[in-house]
């Protein structure tokens, strides 16, 4: 039997293709710059911003990749320690693995972050490089009020080594650095990219599609279709996820191609964006909204009226015992939704004949959030 999926691991996330289309302009302006820094014998620094699937981790590890082969600083070779920050939100947890990156390893316990800073230098000065550190999803890192980023951009003066930093979000962290750490990132460091249309989807999927899938398995229609699914977004992750969901489904199938109706199916099985990390950092108002929606559209259809949605949430709020609100702050809940691209909102001519869709939550997921939530709220009171 002829297969679809012939390199399935060319559509995983992990995988870095040596092409990133359509960043190939930011992609050479940030090398360049790190390049004519290094040639002056300085680090160079930077703060890449973007949304969720617009390719930041690629474009990063690409450019360690492309420093690493090509860059020299001082005569020191480059190399590169990735690191990301999600779940080890703090200076310490941090240092442990730029430790290991430096091939010393301590027992996560009992040394503190100056200790472990001196052990770190010893490890650099062993074997002399020039380090691009990329602390990746630094978020919450930054928000805990960090040193480390202050160090690490500060290298030469602290005497930390030869070191640059390339720090990584979704938000833009440069209002939350302090005003020291600030200075290494002025606008010339900074770059933030911008969401993927249609079209640069299309490519994208094309490229990977090409690396995966075998020749003549898939139609530029069926890319189209799955881009417009994750246009709402540019998320390309989303995007690759369906693509390979899709050539799943036609492999299980037998078919020889994917057809329009396997992405459909792929589509169906997975979450669109939304991650529970973001469900929870909805507010008790948007959740409400979600739920009321989720089991208003249950077999009927994809989308009902925005009417029809304020009765029922009106309902739900009644039989939680939670104060009913207003037809203002529904509609702005509803707004703040859409632009999260949690809902889409169609406006007939007047604001109240809308028609509100949404991607298929999980109802009882919702449920069961709303609930501990509101359970959380009355035990915070009492
Ligand atoms: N221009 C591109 N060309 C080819 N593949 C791409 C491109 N941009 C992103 N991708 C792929 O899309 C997926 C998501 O990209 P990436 O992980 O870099 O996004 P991100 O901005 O870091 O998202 P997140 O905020 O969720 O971490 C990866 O598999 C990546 O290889
Ligand atoms: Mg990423």
């Amino acid at each position: 039997m002829v297969r679809v999926l012939l390199n399935e691991e060319t559509l995983d996330a992990s995988y870095l293709p040596a092409r990133l289309v359509h960043r190939e302009k930011e992609l050479e302006l940030v090398y360049r710059r790190f390049r004519e820094s290094f040639s002056k014998g300085l680090p160079n620094h930077l703060l890449l911003t973007g949304g969720v699937g617009s390719g930041k981790t690629a474009l990063a590890r690409r450019l360690g990749a492309d420093l690493e082969r090509g860059g020299r600083l001082a005569g020191l070779p480059v190399r590169t320690a990735y690191i990301n920050c999600w779940r080890r939100a703090s200076d310490r947890t941090v240092m442990l693995d730029l430790l290991r990156s430096v091939h010393v390893s301590l027992p996560d316990r009992g040394y503190s972050l100056s200790e472990m800073l001196d052990v770190f230098e010893q490890g650099l000065r062993k074997s002399p490089e020039h380090l691009l550190v990329l602390l990746d999803e630094a978020s919450s890192l930054v928000r805990q009020g960090t040193k480390l980023v202050y160090l690490l951009s500060r290298s030469h003066e602290v005497e930390l080594g030869s070191i640059s930093l390339v720090l990584i979000a979704v938000e833009d962290l440069f209002p939350l650095l302090d005003p020291a750490s600030r200075s290494s990132f002025g606008v010339t460091r900074r770059l933030s990219l911008a969401p993927y249309d249609r079209a640069a989807l299309v490519d994208i999927l094309a490229s990977r599609a090409e690396l995966a899938l075998r020749a003549g398995s898939y139609e530029r229609d069926v890319l189209d279709q799955i881009a417009r699914i994750a246009s709402p977004n540019g998320d390309a992750r989303f995007a690759l996820e369906i693509l390979a969901g899709a050539a799943h489904a036609a492999d299980d199938e037998g078919a020889d191609a994917i057809s329009s109706e396997h992405v459909r199916r792929a589509k169906g099985s997975i979450l669109p964006t939304v991650t529970e990390g973001q469900l929870e950092a909805l507010s008790t108002h948007e959740l409400g909204i979600l739920l009321s929606l989720s089991r208003l559209l249950k077999g009927r259809g994809s989308s009902a009226a925005s009417q029809k949605l304020r009765a029922n949430h009106a309902a739900l709020l009644e039989e939680l015992h939670a104060p009913p609100m207003s037809r203002t702050t529904f509609w702005r809940t509803l707004k703040e939704l859409e632009r999260d691209g949690l809902v889409t909102l169609e406006t007939g001519g007047s604001g109240e004949s809308s028609q509100v869709a949404m991607d298929e939550l999980p109802a009882s997921y919702l449920a069961t959030l709303l609930e501990e939530r509101l359970g959380r709220g009355r035990t915070g009171k009492g």
